[in-house]
């Protein structure tokens, strides 16, 4: 049997993702594979942990159906947050705190699963252990759909997300085109993804055999031109009746506003600067009605494609898994102030590894769509785009059904 070991710490940062707690799953068992003696849960990531808001996850995962039924539970089994912390020169009791908490439990290893704001997280607390020689060692864990972190082929959430995107899209069209028989109608379909057009341009993918997938894709990358967008959407409208068109909720005009913005939107800022995207579709398809007259549609995905655990790619749950047990296990051999990342190994069959990255060149930056990417008009992306994608969305995780719903894991507080 392996000797016991101090206590390792796990907290959950950011927009959440349907896979982010087979990340989790991964972290708990691996730490208790490699003998850590208590695995705790931080309750809304670092926030909840400055006020001593933790679990001993011992009490809330009880047999292997557990860790089965954790892997396929969407949004953030401990809860969440979009905390940033401050400078360490601007408020060291903040540092003094989350240390003395840490030393109270015995950790020495604090795992962080989030996305480039979260590993601002993992920066800072790992250059303050180092600047006052503590020995806890701090790493990260990859999670987003907008796929947007550095250093890592790609990131878990993303495939699963790509897989809803793509899979809602063809129904859309399909939907669409039952009902535009002599009759024109414009569907405009919002896509997360802030900065970063990665699931805005997953909807490509539902160009299939039986599908002729969306007509336009624009993404945050490129800007937008409304008059080039209203001359391409009425060029269009000659020779189809139902026209699809994909837009990511952070497409901006020249003037660098947010499309959504022009509507009056974005007005709440998170603690990181960001602006709450949404109303992208609506604004555009509102506009488009105004112009051209036909009837218009907009959809926003939303929050579903996040939480959507019944689509999720097999090869997502499985990476998020294997991420977390390699942070477990980089931080039992001695590593911090790093993040883990998925390295494609081959593309045909696919075959991915984990391997680990200095925080400080992935924390607080984007990876955006290349712009090679992307078609010389700006309204699609390549076949390079999509073949990069479509391994990462293959193969099912079915949910647990009862009574005719997926069953998830829910945190017992009392
Ligand atoms: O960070 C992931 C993300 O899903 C972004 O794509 C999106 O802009 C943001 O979260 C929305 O966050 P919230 O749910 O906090 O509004």
């Amino acid at each position: 049997m392996a000797a016991s070991k101090r206590n390792i710490i796990v907290g959950q940062s950011g927009g959440p993702t349907s896979v982010i707690n087979s990340s989790l799953a991964g972290v708990y068992k691996t730490a208790k594979e490699r003998g850590f003696h208590k695995v705790y849960g931080m309750l809304h990531g670092i926030q909840g942990f400055l006020d001593e808001q933790y679990v001993d996850l011992s009490t809330q995962i009880h047999s292997d159906m557990d860790i089965e039924l954790l892997k396929r539970t969407p949004s953030a089994f401990l809860g969440s947050c979009r905390f940033k912390l401050p400078e360490i020169h601007e408020d060291t009791d903040t540092y003094e705190k989350i240390f003395q908490i840490l030393d109270k439990l015995d950790i020495e290893a604090f795992i962080y699963i989030g996305g480039n704001d979260s590993m601002d997280t993992i920066k800072k607390l790992s250059d303050y252990a180092i600047i006052k020689g503590h020995s806890q060692k701090f790493l990260g864990v990859p999670k987003t759909i907008d796929n947007d972190l550095a250093l890592t082929d790609h990131t878990p959430g993303f495939g699963s997300a790509a897989k809803y995107i793509a899979a809602s899209t063809k129904e859309v069209i399909r939907d669409a085109l039952g009902l535009t028989y002599n009759k024109e109608m414009i569907t405009v379909i919002e896509v997360m993804g802030r900065n970063a057009g990665w699931l805005t341009g997953a909807t490509a993918l539902a160009r299939t055999e039986e599908c002729d997938g969306p007509d336009l894709i624009y993404l945050p990358e490129i800007l937008f031109d409304m008059e080039k967008f209203e001359k391409k959407v009425t060029e269009l409208l000659k020779k189809k009746h139902s026209i699809v068109i994909a837009v990511s909720e952070g497409i901006k005009t020249a003037d660098g506003k947010y499309v959504c913005e022009l509507s009056g939107g974005a007005d709440y800022v998170d603690a990181f600067g960001h602006k709450q995207l949404q109303g992208t579709a609506a604004y555009l398809a509102g506009h488009l009605g105004a112009v051209i007259g036909c009837k218009t549609r907009s959809i926003e995905f939303s929050t579903l494609q996040r939480s959507a655990s019944h689509m999720a790619s097999r090869v997502d749950v499985n990476e998020a898994f294997m991420v977390g047990g390699a942070a477990v296990k980089a931080a039992d051999e001695g590593d911090s102030g790093k993040m883990v990342v998925i390295d494609r190994v081959s593309d045909d069959p696919y075959m991915s590894a984990a391997g680990i990255y200095d925080v400080h060149r992935i924390a607080n930056n984007e990876k955006l769509v290349p712009r090679t990417w992307v078609n010389k008009e700006g309204n699609y992306v390549t076949q390079e785009f999509i073949n990069y994608i479509e391994p990462l969305i293959q193969g099912d995780y079915q949910p647990f059904m009862v009574n005719g719903l997926p069953q998830h894991l829910v945190l017992n507080k009392k």
